[in-house]
């Protein structure tokens, strides 16, 4: 008998469906949410109470664990629709398994993968009509866990809730970034949980990240903490250069960088293609002298929202340095445009990324 067979989900249908409200010609990122929501709950590890329900407001009680020392962790992934109908998720195995990753960081409870993928697997099918397919969209899913323990004393909790809600959803970004070297603050540092998919590294970048915003930068271009030298990530995207025709990626081995599952499918596809990669430390300095000297011909952001983000320059100590224009870059360009077309069932899945649910 395997797990999923005695997850048995209880479903709880809507009976008025939201989607003829969602207009999805214009589709802000986290505007709409779909229809039904799942949830389960571990208590003292053991993972109950799967159901499905209509998507809307949950209770909690006002001293849960989560809202006061952030055990609260999330997954981030999209669903595109196939030229067949089919619907196709990118990789999600690898979503279970981070979160698993960063559950053991934050002392949170292991969530088998079966039942991620049974979970997943049971609310796409649900709410399928969700999947437009219309070229440029897909539907956002975000698996969720937190501590929903009521509890004021500073230890792990006893109980947890997993959530699983979608959200259809365009372009995160509109065009070509613009980002801001951040030599102040830090969104992570060694030894801490920037590696782990957890709330409060969000919560940490949203002040230095609003600073830069202010300015005119879409995010800050974070720089390790303690001698801000080093080039780390950028907003919710890992951070790519290619120079000299060598692509040039900062290593995930310091702790402070979250492992992409993007970042990860574009060092594949270059080294499938004969592109040299290199997973190094890049300094401030390096990253400077390579744009001005033009050795450096794209740079770019990749992450599940964002997808491919082309980096229209970069704020270095308060110098805007350009780099070549978007149309030259044809690396970026070719590994969006190869991504895509594995997503959507348009291009052969040699890699073996997707999971296919038919309707
Ligand atoms: N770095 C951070 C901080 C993120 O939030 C994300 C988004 O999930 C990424 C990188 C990119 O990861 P992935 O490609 O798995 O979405
Ligand atoms: C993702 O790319 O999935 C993210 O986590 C971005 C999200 C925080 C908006």
């Amino acid at each position: 008998m395997s797990l999923t067979d005695v997850m048995n989900i209880h479903v709880e249908k809507t009976t008025r469906s939201k989607i003829n409200e969602v207009n999805f010609n214009d589709l802000p990122f986290g505007k709409y949410f779909s229809d039904h929501m799942f949830s389960a709950k571990a208590v003292n590890g053991e993972w109950g109470e799967f159901q499905i329900t209509p998507f809307g407001p949950i209770s909690i009680h006002p001293s849960m664990s989560a809202l006061h020392y952030g055990q609260s962790i999330f997954e981030g992934m999209k669903a595109y629709r196939a030229p067949n109908g089919d619907i196709m998720l990118f990789r999600p195995w690898e979503n279970a398994r981070r979160l698993n990753r960063s559950a053991q960081r934050m002392c949170m409870p292991n969530l088998p993968e079966e039942y991620f993928m049974e979970a997943l697997t049971t609310l796409l099918e649900i709410d399928q009509q969700w999947v437009s397919g219309k070229e440029g969209n897909s539907l956002y899913i975000r698996p969720f866990m937190f501590a929903s323990e009521p509890v004021l004393g500073v230890r792990p909790a006893n109980e947890y809730t997993f959530m699983i809600f979608s959200s259809p959803v365009g372009n995160y970004y509109n065009g070509p970034i613009k980002l801001m070297l951040e030599t102040r603050y830090s969104r992570a540092a060694k030894g801490g949980t920037g590696n782990a998919k957890a709330a409060g590294n969000y919560a940490a970048a949203l002040y230095p990240a609003k600073l830069g915003q202010l300015k005119g930068y879409n995010q800050q271009l974070w720089t390790d903490s303690s001698e801000h030298k080093y080039i780390e990530e950028s907003g919710t995207m890992n951070i790519f250069f290619l120079i000299n025709g060598v692509l040039v990626t900062p290593p995930t081995s310091t702790d402070t960088i979250l492992p992409g599952i993007t970042r990860d499918s574009v060092i594949r596809v270059a080294r499938h293609w004969g592109v040299p990669v290199e997973e190094r430390l890049i300094s401030v300095e390096e990253m400077d002298e390579v744009i001005a000297s033009g050795a450096c011909t794209e740079m770019f952001g990749a992450g599940t929202a964002a997808t491919i983000a082309h980096v229209e320059l970069v704020n270095i100590n308060g110098v805007d340095r350009m780099l070549p224009s978007i149309e030259k870059r044809e690396f970026s360009n070719k590994v969006a445009r190869y991504l895509s077309d594995i997503r959507t069932g348009r291009e052969e899945d040699i890699f073996n990324w997707t999971l296919r649910i038919p309707v």
